[in-house]
């Protein structure tokens, strides 16, 4: 037998939203007409001015970059008045929680999440060995942050926080965030705001002055829409970005990525269209799908996406997301992507008009008929 880690052997990878060319051809619906509803990406497309750059730094590739990509994360200092020692790097914001999972929590050591979360925090933890501490959230899925408080206690090292929440959209304040680190005392606390620009608030990255056991992960790959370029940062304090340079593969950004990020943060026109599309498409799918019997938005996504729930008991969340591929719209099956989320929930990106009338057509087509 072929030896490898056994701890790693058995780990089911993650499973990621499924393409338009894969939907088109297995179903044959017109390219141009799939909706694209799962993987909360930009439907506006790549910032221009991040395209024009990396453009402009293909013929720098024959070139090893900056091995802790200085240049962006100087950009990314300025832009937020922190200093350079206070940001890392990486291809998206994964590669920074792979990190951050090795360096904060010794094998065996405990990680504090929601159920549901982020799948990415406890599909690298079990890969590395380290333990998931799970709090559910409540009913139409509150926080529940006192209960969650009280689990921050022994051997937990590291606690997730989502703002925006995923799946959910909801929104943490800076109350809230506040109780955490404070509770957490010498333990970090991670707060992931890949999705913060479409809650259209300031974010957390103020409270790293205040809080020297807090890093706040941002991402290029949603409002920015760079999804497939990989980058994604965090901001802390030197004494948490510095151990992570020992685990951060050497060159893990390339000079299109750093071009690309430093052009990015200047596209204010391109973050501005993006979100205010998505809120204006966030209330007019919530208006559309109130007409629905068996479907049921869960109200308060301040993010790209949102939750439907199934209410119809004679469907169930793999059934309707088989059902919505057929008419070429893509959404996350929330049985199969969200640790605890259970077989009625899917996660629905917003997205371009066209887009979610044709999700809302399709969804009337499936439910069972009144009467
Ligand atoms: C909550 C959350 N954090 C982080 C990420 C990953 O972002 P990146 O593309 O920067 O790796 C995602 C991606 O969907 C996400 O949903």
């Amino acid at each position: 037998m072929f030896l490898s880690n056994p701890a790693v052997a058995e780990l089911e990878p993650y499973t990621p939203g499924l393409s338009r060319e894969f939907v088109s051809r297995k179903y044959g619906v017109p390219l141009d007409d799939v909706a694209k509803l799962g993987s909360a990406e930009n439907p506006l497309g790549p910032s221009p001015l991040a395209k024009a750059a990396v453009e402009a730094a293909l013929g720098r590739i024959d070139l090893y970059p900056e091995w802790t990509a200085a240049p962006l994360r100087e950009k990314i200092a300025q832009t937020y008045d922190v200093h350079p020692d206070q940001v890392v790097c990486g291809a998206g914001e994964t590669e920074i929680l792979s990190w951050i999972i090795r360096v904060f929590a010794e094998p065996g050591g405990k990680l504090l999440m929601h159920s549901p979360t982020f799948p990415i925090y406890h599909l690298f933890a079990g890969a590395e060995g380290r333990q998931c501490v799970f709090v559910p959230m409540g009913g139409d899925f509150d926080f529940h942050l006192d209960r969650f408080i009280e689990h921050i206690a022994g051997d937990v090292r590291v606690v997730f926080l989502t703002r925006p929440h995923s799946p959910t959209g909801k929104l943490l304040d800076d109350a809230d965030v506040r109780r955490v680190c404070e509770a957490a005392g010498e333990r970090l606390v991670v707060l992931d705001e890949a999705y913060i620009h479409f809650t259209e608030t300031a974010g957390g990255i103020h409270l790293v002055e205040d809080f020297d056991n807090l890093i706040v992960l941002r991402t290029f790959s949603k409002a920015y829409g760079l999804a497939g370029l990989r980058i994604g940062f965090g901001i802390t304090r030197p004494h948490i970005a510095l151990p992570m340079l020992a685990v951060k593969p050497t060159w893990n950004m390339g000079q299109l990525q750093v071009a690309g990020g430093i052009a990015a943060l200047d596209d204010h026109q391109h973050v501005s269209r993006t979100v205010s599309m998505i809120v204006e498409m966030r209330d007019y799918v919530a208006g559309r799908l109130g007409a629905l019997n068996s479907f049921r938005m869960i109200a308060g996504s301040r993010s790209n996406f949102f939750l439907l729930e199934i209410l119809d008991t004679t469907l169930d969340s793999t059934k309707v997301f088989n059902e919505l591929l057929e008419r070429g719209v893509i959404v996350k099956d929330g049985s199969v992507s969200f640790h605890g989320l259970g077989h009625r929930y899917m996660r629905v990106d917003v997205s371009l008009r066209k887009h979610m009338d044709r999700l809302v057509e399709a969804l009337a087509e499936i439910e069972p008929r009144a009467g």
